[in-house]
């Protein structure tokens, strides 16, 4: 099947609407096979270079519907709800071939009592844990551990189904809020409770046909609101790459006691994964561990990691799909990435929509990423929380830093905030 469509362009579907996917787009359209291209539902930015299919991420009826009456060659299901949900295995039922896991795959993602039960059974290292779906014994169990303490909600929650309570106190909150006030809903009717670790975080985003792994240039996201890590967890408001605290010596044992037993563990419980595996990780005292796997690009990891591809991007999303990984290019530059984003104040609370926004003669090599953004016909206006990334790239990291946040004096809109430390830590590390 794929053999004969590299002969041809392909005609590509691709679900989901952030930044992520405008720089998977952005990708795709560098790629000589690549025919159409169409984003369900994409967004502002993306509409300039894909059409826009007005079909949320989650209905997966519509985008079945849309795939099969429409000449859709390949679909790229990026978000993890479709993934988790199943979009994959729907799609492949009606014969479109699809970049992303399978449903038996994605749960390594959305049921995090099943990726820690995974790492237990194959011995690849994680925090210790315990997990709960009685109150009773999951108040016990926080009363009496180590603070601080994790309590993360089984399924997915945007991120944000994790605290971090430096008290018993809060601790007991914390499973009542999940257990009790159903806070994150139906996903924090199981919590995991685990061991607190320390260290540099990073993020490897790796592809995989099952058998061979390729790990990209390793990143570090900058997950909280506000400088200095303070303020509340987010999707993300900043990314750096290559991320120096990934040294050789700890890329090495990643791949090795990390990476490899991870996509052998998915074999042998017979739930092959294809696609993009995103392993969060921590370089503890002790060595690397895994915080959380995604079974999906990260955001916005991805619009930092992704410019520096120097290969096909869709070969490579078609190796993935037909096994062939091994005899596929897949190159970096050695270039550095910096992807700051803008956001609407407020978020990851409460925040406006609908402001209009400026560009002021953007320099030509910044990557201007729309996440939440509109068009309208009074022009161009912010319509979610992480509204624009700006990825620069640079022959170091400090270049890359500085070239990101020159850029963001060329955008303006109403109440518009981005952090001032993104790449700091990494900075001061290498210096
Ligand atoms: P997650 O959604 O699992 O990625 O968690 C969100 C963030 O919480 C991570 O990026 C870490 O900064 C933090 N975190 C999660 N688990 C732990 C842990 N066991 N120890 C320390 N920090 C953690
Ligand atoms: N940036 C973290 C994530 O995509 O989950």
């Amino acid at each position: 099947m794929i053999d004969t469509e590299l002969k041809k362009k392909l005609n590509i579907a691709v679900i989901g609407g952030g930044g992520r996917e405008h720089a998977i787009i952005r990708a795709i359209k560098m790629s000589p096979l690549a025919g159409k291209i169409y984003a369900l539902p994409g967004n502002g930015g993306i509409s300039e270079s894909a059409e826009c299919v007005p079909v949320s991420a989650t209905d997966l009826d519509g985008i079945v519907k849309f795939c099969t009456e429409n000449p859709v060659d390949f679909a790229a299901v990026i978000p993890d709800d479709p993934l988790a949900m199943g979009l994959v295995d729907l799609l492949e039922e009606k014969g479109i071939p699809c970049f992303g896991p399978r449903k038996n795959a994605a749960i390594i993602e959305s049921s995090k009592a099943f990726s820690k039960e995974l790492m237990k059974k194959y011995g690849i290292p994680t925090a210790s844990y315990e997990t709960f779906t009685e109150l009773e014994p999951a108040l016990r169990c926080v009363r009496e551990h180590a603070l601080p303490v994790v309590i993360k909600a089984d399924g997915l929650a945007l991120g944000k189904g994790v605290i971090i309570a430096e008290t018993a106190k809060e601790a007991e909150a914390a499973v009542r809020a999940m257990m009790v006030d159903e806070k994150f809903g139906k996903s924090g009717k199981t919590v995991v409770i685990e061991e607190f670790l320390t260290g540099p975080e990073v993020s490897v985003l790796a592809f995989t046909d099952g058998k061979t792994i390729v790990p990209m240039p390793a990143s570090m996201d900058h997950k909280r609101a506000l400088d200095g890590d303070a303020g509340l967890n987010t999707g993300g408001m900043g990314v750096i790459a290559p991320n120096p605290f990934y040294t050789k010596e700890l890329a090495e044992r990643t791949m090795n006691e990390i990476i490899l037993p991870t996509v052998d563990a998915m074999n042998k419980e017979n739930r092959t994964f294809r696609g993009c595996l995103y392993f969060g990780l921590m370089m503890t005292p002790d060595g690397p561990k895994v915080i959380e796997y995604n079974c999906r690009f990260g955001d916005p990891e991805t619009q930092a990691v992704l410019p520096l591809l120097k290969s096909d991007f869709v070969k490579i999303m078609l190796a993935t799909r037909s096994g062939t990984l091994a005899d596929c290019e897949v190159r970096f530059s050695d270039e550095a990435s910096c992807c700051l984003i803008l956001a609407s104040g407020g978020y990851p609370e409460k925040y406006e929509k609908g402001k209009p926004i400026e560009f002021d003669d953007m320099p030509k090599d910044i990557l201007v990423f729309h996440a939440g953004t509109k068009k309208t016909d009074a022009g161009l206006v912010t319509s979610g929380g992480r509204v624009l990334g700006l990825t620069a790239l640079g022959n170091d990291l400090e270049e890359a830093v500085s070239a990101a946040y020159e850029a963001a004096e060329h955008v303006e809109f109403e109440k518009m905030y981005y952090r001032n430390d993104i790449g700091a830590r990494a900075l001061a590390a290498i210096k």
